[in-house]
């Protein structure tokens, strides 16, 4: 604390990021990477950068790595708008197009950087309840203004929208914004991506952390009407023209581009998961059906504080939140094949143990 914070700073609660260890040998299962390395493309293209590239400013609009999102997903440049993480990507979200609503409603479990974002820029938020199975219901959100906000899938349940019913509320409701945050494309949910060219109320956000294992370049995107991008633009170019720099347009472009390196990929890691959450079955866990690259999961017979604790002092990091619902829940990166054996052998002694002591 300084005399010199502003009201707003001492009134801020930010966004705590999973742990990134500083010690070595820890099975790293918190914070949704992905498994395997990033396309050799990728590789390529970064280790072709070369110093006058780097002597330079870059291009300020990430010109050629927007042309090439565009073309996958039949837009135009237009339709938009990179930054430095989708993280990035939505904070501007809030600011040029969100602060414009009277209020923004979003599921009362989401990603919680949501909530910080709107403390930030001061727009007041409705937190509507998932159902008893943690998913969303539309209906909620149908019966009171303001703009709506969705991960698709769901963080952290992993839980995916009826793509049907979230494409008819938006385009049965032109006057009210859309932002549906796709961080876990890739992974099995339908995208929104394709209502872009028809409707003027939708943002989607993309990140290429998770779907492309690049969560160390930072770069985020997001796709809607030439306005919106527009928008999201002006608040770019009066804050930080150059969010991504050189190294992390170049390795962006190679990623979009290897198109082949996603497929196998991502079918590599919901395989992985299926058989994730089928061991997780098998010792007992109730586990959401998730489409992302991690599951959520909870055991009936054994405190979500006790098995992240247990996880953890065998070195095994995985999520866990003190929120009312969740506080028994762990979310749980779907790691390789042997981090994820690691994880359920571990599991297994634990609630082995806790199945024994129970009459
Ligand atoms: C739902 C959701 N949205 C956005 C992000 C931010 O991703 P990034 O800033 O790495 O692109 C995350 C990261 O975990 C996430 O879970």
């Amino acid at each position: 604390m300084s005399k010199f914070w502003s009201a707003l700073l001492r009134d801020l609660h930010p966004y705590t990021p999973g742990e990134q260890p500083r010690v070595s040998g820890l099975i790293k299962l918190n914070t949704n990477e992905h498994p395997l390395p990033p396309s050799q493309r990728v590789i390529a293209a970064l280790t072709s950068v070369d110093g006058d590239a780097l002597r330079r400013y870059p291009d300020p609009d990430s010109r050629a790595l927007c042309r090439a999102i565009a073309d996958r997903e039949g837009l135009s440049p237009e339709q938009v708008f990179v930054g430095n993480g989708s993280d990035e990507v939505l904070a501007h979200v809030f600011k040029g197009l969100l602060t414009s609503q009277s209020q923004l409603l979003i599921p009362d479990i989401t990603y919680s950087f949501y909530p910080v974002w709107a403390r930030l820029y001061q727009l007041p938020v409705v937190e509507v309840p998932l159902d008893l199975g943690f998913a969303i219901n539309l209906d909620g959100y149908m019966e009171q203004p303001g703009a709506i906000m969705f991960a698709n899938p769901n963080a952290p349940t992993g839980i995916a929208l009826d793509p049907d019913a979230l494409a008819n509320a938006v385009q049965s409701n032109p006057d009210r914004l859309f932002v549906v945050d796709e961080a876990y494309y890739g992974f099995g949910a339908d995208s929104m991506a394709g209502l872009v060219n028809s409707v003027e109320n939708l943002v989607v956000t993309r990140s290429l952390s998770k779907s492309h294992a690049l969560a160390g370049l930072r770069v985020g995107y997001a796709l809607a009407a030439p306005g919106l991008i527009e928008g999201l633009r002006r608040v770019k170019d009066s804050f930080n023209s150059y969010p991504l720099d050189a190294l992390a347009q170049a390795g962006a472009l190679a990623a979009v581009e290897d198109t082949d390196w996603l497929r196998q990929a991502s079918a590599e890691v919901t395989q992985q998961r299926e058989t994730l959450l089928a061991g997780l079955t098998g010792l007992g866990f109730e586990v959401c059906p998730s489409a992302g690259n991690f599951v959520f999961a909870r055991h009936p017979e054994c405190a979500g504080r006790q098995l992240f604790d247990h996880l953890r002092e065998h070195n095994i990091l995985v999520r866990r939140w003190d929120k009312p619902r969740i506080a028994d829940h762990l979310r749980i990166t779907v790691g390789s094949n042997s981090d994820c054996n690691a994880l359920l052998a571990c599991l297994a002694a634990k609630v082995g143990d806790a199945g024994s002591k129970s009459p």
